[in-house]
């Protein structure tokens, strides 16, 4: 399929799903089933996926729910909801404590109660209760007005509707934090990113009979407006909630010195994947309310609080299992199954380890609490593990010894080079008797810089594989498509565009075809050097028919390991077949722009100092056009040593001694019949 019809493919499905969004939120009656309308998603991302060019801002994987709706009113808060500092470590807290007892002109002696409260990543609302009745219910907004989110907020059964204690005050302003628990949250990940997107997108439905259908939360913590009130501090107003019959944080506590914050802090972050909600944090606030009072504020901020944040790239948590996974070279990579924890608003629940080496060297175990980092795009992996934590029964983790897919044994290499046998553990089966190291074989095919088939990614590879359609690389291009298209999820049109991009790819240049084929240490550009030594893929055919590997020594840029991998992949008799029953189908084209018998056959080259109006990578690119050959150094094989200004000096005597011709430029262009 090309790209317009890519394009207008997947704006009409765009247009199709705000249709659904508007109908579903904005107007409260879906006119289709959650399933369709998944299935609809569910085509949209796989699209963004295969075609990287695809965008709209209308996009599911850009939107969370739908934006807030216009129909919500719109009030005032009659207190500002206000934000929070951050710290980040024990110095800010220092920081913290010292600028209140500054301001309190007091010694550095006093001694400041703080309530502590884990600061739970949610979204929060203000309750107002009047006569002990719940009248309103609104969202934070931009802290001055929020939205009225009334009807919404009541279908929460945590949100008492009415308070029967005589003590309540009656006029008042109940805030806390709005959320879903993860547990919940597993039945809505299809739909949301993370928890608390999930919370937000139901809050905001219009129709409270949606809001209804989603387990939300509510946890109290603090009040806003308050006429009434008879409590004189924080810790004794949580307790007093807990008893007006609002649910309160279990993990709330009243701390007074940094390092007792510290230590509270470290104990909860440990505690963190335990809990069944998200915390990013813990909340202090001065406890006594006179305090808060004389203190105020600071632009949006409250002096007397501040939030000690968690890493937002590191979190605490437990190894469930240990998985092995294969890749498409044979390398065993364990993997840590952990507790899902949220890392800067991605729930992670994989972390690598590395490889066998890795395991042994931190003594990971299953059960282990550990740390896990998670930064940029990286897969997130293990850090640490907190020995102290670990129980008697904990028994160290036996690296598989056979390939837990084949049953091969495994082996580690000895690497010639480091003198050391390989970190890495490795099924010891050549390619396709192993099922695992056959599917990631087949992904690497269709990857992006070998064959690049659009529409035939990873999970497709998978569903096809298991669906035993395809077995080894040449069965894509025998595809069974009348079997395709009755599939779940297929219709005519994927089938005719998957069709259309695989027929499409018969047609493919050498070096992505070697590449494709997946030997070991032959990546893109050796595969390139290697094409354009052979020229054709009869050529490189008959390479395994000669098996005269050595050949392949005398190609600038191979070394003794691509050799040698190339041997071994060769030695293997399913290899040759898919070599050979791919050249049947596919139209492989021959290394162009390589002049077999060129003006310059047999001869090599290289270069010292700067030539006049060409750089070095032409002068390399036209030796080779023309079928000779650069080196890197002086040495008896070097025909030609080309001398430009400033060359180094040792270079040019090295030649000289050697009986290597010393050229400059002009005789070099005059042997490619040029003049300069
Ligand atoms: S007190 C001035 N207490 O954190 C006091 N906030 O960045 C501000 N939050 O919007 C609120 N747990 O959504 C407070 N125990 C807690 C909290 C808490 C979570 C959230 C709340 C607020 C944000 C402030």
């Amino acid at each position: 399929m090309n790209e317009k019809k890519v394009q207008k493919l997947y704006l009409d499905k765009i247009k199709l799903i705000k249709k659904y969004n508007f109908y579903y939120f904005e107007k409260s009656k879906p006119i289709i089933s959650d399933d369709l309308y998944d299935k609809l998603k569910k085509e949209i991302l796989k699209l963004e996926l295969n075609y990287n060019f695809l965008k709209s801002e209308d996009s599911p994987s850009l939107r969370v729910g739908y934006k807030p709706s216009k129909n919500f009113k719109k009030i005032a808060h009659r207190t500002p909801m206000l934000s929070l500092s951050n710290a980040f470590n024990e110095e800010d807290l220092y920081n913290f404590q010292k600028k209140i007892i500054n301001y309190l002109s007091e010694k550095d002696t006093y001694k400041i109660d703080f309530s502590a409260e884990p600061k739970i990543d949610g979204i929060s609302a203000s309750l107002t209760y009047k006569n002990s009745k719940l009248e309103k219910g609104l969202s934070r907004g931009d802290g001055k007005e929020g939205e009225d989110i009334t009807l919404n907020l009541a279908t929460i059964n945590d949100i008492p509707k009415k308070i029967l204690s005589k003590d309540f005050p009656e006029d008042i302003e109940i805030r806390g934090e709005v959320f879903i628990k993860n547990s919940d949250f597993e039945n809505l990940k299809e739909k949301f990113a993370n928890p608390r997107n999930a919370a937000s997108g139901s809050l905001r439905q219009k129709n409270p009979e949606y809001t209804k259908k989603i387990p939300l939360n509510f946890i109290a913590y603090t009040f806003g407006y308050e006429k009434g009130l008879k409590i004189g501090n924080q810790f004794d107003f949580l307790k007093q909630l807990d008893k007006w019959g609002f649910k309160t944080n279990p993990l709330n506590k009243l701390i007074s010195g940094v390092k007792n914050l510290v230590n509270n802090y470290n104990e909860v972050e440990k505690k963190r994947s335990d809990l069944d909600f998200d915390i990013d944090g813990i909340v202090y606030k001065v406890n006594d309310f006179k305090l808060q009072k004389r203190l105020g504020f600071v632009a949006n901020a409250p002096r007397w609080a501040i939030a000690h944040k968690f890493s937002s790239n590191k979190a605490i948590s437990k190894i469930i299992d240990i998985d092995i996974q294969i890749g498409r070279t044979g390398a065993l990579t364990p993997v840590a199954k952990i507790k899902p924890i949220n890392i800067g608003g991605v729930l992670v629940s994989n972390a690598t380890l590395h490889n066998e080496d890795e395991i042994n060297r931190k003594d990971v175990r299953i059960g282990d609490i550990v740390t896990v980092e998670r930064a940029g795009d990286v897969i997130p992996h293990i850090l640490s593990v907190d020995l102290n934590k670990r129980t008697n029964s904990s028994t160290k983790f036996i690296f598989p010894k056979n390939c837990p897919s084949c049953g091969s044994k495994t082996i580690k290499e000895f690497n010639k080079i480091t003198k050391k046998n390989d970190a890495v553990r490795r099924c010891s089966s050549e390619g396709y008797n192993c099922d695992k190291i056959s599917i990631e074989k087949l992904k690497h095919f269709v990857s992006k810089e070998a064959f690049n088939i659009d529409g035939l990614g990873k999970k497709i590879i998978e569903e096809f594989w298991k669906l035993k359609l395809i077995k080894f690389p040449q069965d894509i291009f025998k595809l069974d498509y009348n079997k395709i298209e009755k599939l779940e999820g297929w219709g005519r049109l994927s089938v005719e565009n998957l069709k259309y991009s695989i027929n499409q790819k018969k047609n493919i240049s050498l070096d992505r075809f070697i590449f494709a084929l997946g030997v070991r240490h032959i990546g893109l550009e050796n595969a390139k050097i290697i094409s354009k030594h052979f020229i054709s893929i009869q050529n490189f055919k008959n390479l395994t028919k000669k098996n005269n590997y050595d050949e392949l020594l005398n190609i600038d840029g191979i070394g003794e390991t691509q050799v040698n991998s190339i041997k071994i992949f060769f030695s293997n008799e399913t290899n040759i077949k898919v070599l050979n029953e791919l050249a049947k189908v596919l139209e492989i084209k021959d290394s162009n722009n390589t002049k077999v018998n060129g003006l310059l056959k047999d001869k090599s080259f290289l270069v010292t100092g700067k030539l006049k109006g060409i750089s070095r990578a032409e002068v390399k690119s036209l030796i080779e056009e023309n079928s000779g050959n650069t080196v890197s150094s002086v040495s008896k094989k070097l025909n030609y040593l080309i001398v430009g200004e400033k060359p180094t000096k040792k270079k040019v005597e090295n030649a000289k001694a050697l009986k290597v011709k010393v050229i400059n430029q002009n005789e070099f262009l005059k042997m490619l019949n040029k003049t300069g």
